[in-house]
C-alpha cells in the first residue's frame, strides 16, 4: 500500500468484478444505438479504460476536460469547460463517464451541454457516488459503488494531481493532506 494511504476502501479485484456487472448493463441499454462515450478528464481515465474493454459494442470514445474541484478537497460548485470544442454527439446516444458523483453539479452541467449539442440521450455512469442528500435528477444511471461522504483518492481520483494511478480507492492519511 502507498505510504500516504490510511485505508483501502475498494480493492482492485472488487472494482474489476463490479465493472463486469456495469458493462453488462451498458451493453443491454446501448446495443444497436449509435454510441458515443464521453469521459471526463482526468478522473475517469482509468475507469474508462477498464470499463470499455468489457463493452464490445461499436462506439466512439471522446474526452472532455472539465474542472470543478480546483485542487482542494471540497467541491467549488463551479464547473468550467476547458476545451474549445465539443465532441459531435448530434443524434447519438451518449454514455457520460466520471470518476465520482459528489454534489452532482459536474455531471448535470455536462449533461445539459451535451443535450444542447443534440445528443439523442445521455446516460451517466460513475465508479463512485457519495452517500449524501442529492436531488433525484442528479443520480447517475449506473453507479459502481456508493461510499460515505469522505474524500477518496486512487483509481483516477486525485488530491492535488496525485494518486490517480493507485489501482484501488482509498483514504488519505491526515499527514498527506495539507
Ligand atoms: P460534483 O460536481 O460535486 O459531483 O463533483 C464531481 C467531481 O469532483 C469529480 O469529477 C471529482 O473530480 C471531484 N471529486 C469529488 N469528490 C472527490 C473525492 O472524494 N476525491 C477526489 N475528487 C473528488
Ligand atoms: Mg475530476
Amino acid at each position: 500500500m502507498h505510504q500516504d494511504i490510511e485505508k483501502v476502501l475498494i480493492d482492485e479485484e472488487v472494482i474489476k468484478k463490479r465493472l463486469d456487472v456495469l458493462a453488462q448493463k451498458v451493453m443491454l441499454d446501448f446495443e444497436g444505438k449509435p454510441m458515443v462515450v464521453v469521459a471526463l478528464l482526468k478522473g475517469a481515465v482509468l475507469f474508462m479504460a477498464d470499463l470499455l474493454r468489457r463493452v464490445p459494442l461499436p462506439m466512439e470514445i471522446e474526452c472532455l476536460n472539465v474542472a470543478s474541484y480546483h485542487g482542494g478537497t471540497e467541491s467549488s460548485g463551479v464547473v468550467s469547460f476547458l476545451d474549445n470544442t465539443m465532441p459531435d454527439v448530434d443524434g447519438r446516444s451518449v454514455l457520460l463517464l466520471d470518476d465520482i458523483l459528489d454534489t452532482g453539479r459536474t455531471l448535470d452541467a455536462v449533461m445539459k451541454k451535451l443535450r444542447e449539442h443534440g445528443a439523442a440521450e445521455v446516460k451517466t455512469c460513475v465508479l463512485l457516488a457519495k452517500d449524501i442528500p442529492r436531488d433525484e435528477v442528479l443520480a447517475a444511471d449506473y453507479t459502481g459503488f456508493v461510499i460515505g461522504d469522505e474524500f477518496v483518492v486512487g483509481y483516477g481520483l486525485d488530491y492535488r494531481g496525485r494518486y490517480r494511478n493507485l489501482p484501488y480507492v482509498g483514504l488519505l492519511k491526515e499527514s498527506a493532506i495539507g
